[in-house]
């Protein structure tokens, strides 16, 4: 059958073998990842027919109410990728402590962190959620033999160290958005095959827009630099920026970024009044999609330096995340400094 698509797995095949920018084990792990999301994808397309939205009335870790779908989302990585034998733990928005891997399997040199649903207030809705993945390394024991414990300490490595990172939307269609380091590129589901198929390769991030993202209703806490961004977008034509700006927010940081990363925007949940620290975190959502964004030639800041650059101090932390096109991203950078 020729068909002359790239399946993800020729892709990272391709990788490995020409390139030699993953090895064997990094590739099974991020297709191990996929097929964990394309099984998410399913319960998610499911909806109320396979009893799956609404409330799991319980508590995660951040105090926030936990959907059906973030439990099964969560189960359905672990249960994926605590086999194969490439990992030393995970770690999930969802559960407290790093999840180590089972002592009946063999353990691998990566670590795994994911926000397995994000969005989660959109699932009832029926509004695109998705899946955050990053892969860092383990760092080898103080022996030299084997690799650390993987504990908590393990994972405190900043975004700069991250090896690859993803996220899968899952929208009209099901997308998988993918970097190894070379580039930002896309994968379409193809259902009926069952198979990731490269759409979008080399994605690339418009360096100016007049479209941004923020909740608006956190305008009256938020810090002077962004309320001053802000209010010139909002001024439009006849204002500083001399032109007119367009607004949009899903909820869902999967689907503003796969916005941003298609025609370009700006998107920020900054520090405020009430999210001291910020509202996104640092490990399992900012800094995937910085290394994504940066990769795709735009920008992603804390609004102080470069995002990928924070030392993580916990594993649930808490940042401020200012990333899209490039000029309007460092437009704010200098507002912060002023
Ligand atoms: P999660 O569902 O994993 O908790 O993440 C939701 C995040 C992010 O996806 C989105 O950009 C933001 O929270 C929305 O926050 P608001 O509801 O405050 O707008
Ligand atoms: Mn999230
Ligand atoms: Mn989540």
């Amino acid at each position: 059958m020729a068909t002359g698509r790239i399946s993800l797995t020729r892709f990272l095949i391709e990788r490995q073998r020409d390139k030699a920018l993953i090895n064997a084990d990094l590739r099974l792990l991020i297709e191990t990842v996929a097929r964990a999301c394309k099984a998410i994808s399913h319960a998610v397309n499911k909806g109320a027919l396979a009893g799956n939205l609404g409330s799991a009335g319980t508590d995660n870790v951040q105090g926030e109410v936990q959907k059906k779908l973030d439990v099964l989302s969560n189960e359905i990585l672990l249960e994926a990728n605590e086999w194969g034998g490439n990992l030393a733990a995970l770690a999930s928005e969802e559960m407290e402590d790093p999840h180590p891997i089972p002592t009946h399997f063999p353990k691998g040199e990566y670590l795994l962190l994911f926000d397995p649903l994000d969005g989660s207030s959109n699932i009832d809705v029926n509004v695109s959620v998705g899946t955050i993945f990053s892969v860092l390394r383990c760092p080898k024991a103080a022996s030299g033999e084997g690799y650390c414990e993987a504990d908590e300490k393990a994972f405190l490595q900043p975004g700069t160290a991250q090896i690859a990172a993803g996220f899968a939307v899952y929208g009209p269609t099901t997308m998988l958005v993918l970097t190894v380091g070379d580039g930002t590129h896309g994968f379409t589901l193809d259902r009926e095959m069952g198979s990731f198929v490269l759409t979008h390769p080399d994605i690339r991030i418009p360096e100016d827009t007049a479209e941004f993202a923020i909740n608006m209703s956190n305008m009256r806490r938020w810090e002077a630099p962004v309320k001053r961004y802000i209010d010139e977008c909002l001024a439009g034509k006849t204002g500083p920026r001399g032109k007119d700006f367009n607004m949009r927010w899903v909820a869902s940081m999967v689907a503003d970024v796969y916005r941003i990363i298609t025609r370009g925007g700006i998107f920020m949940y900054p520090r405020d009044d009430k999210n001291k620290a910020g509202r996104l975190r640092l490990m399992y959502e900012a800094n995937p999609m910085s290394f994504i964004i940066e990769q795709a030639g735009g920008a992603s800041t804390d609004g102080r330096g470069r995002l990928m650059e924070v030392k993580p101090e916990g594993l649930h932390q808490r940042v401020a995340v200012i990333l899209g096109s490039k000029n309007e991203v460092e437009r704010v950078t200098a507002y912060h400094k002023e």
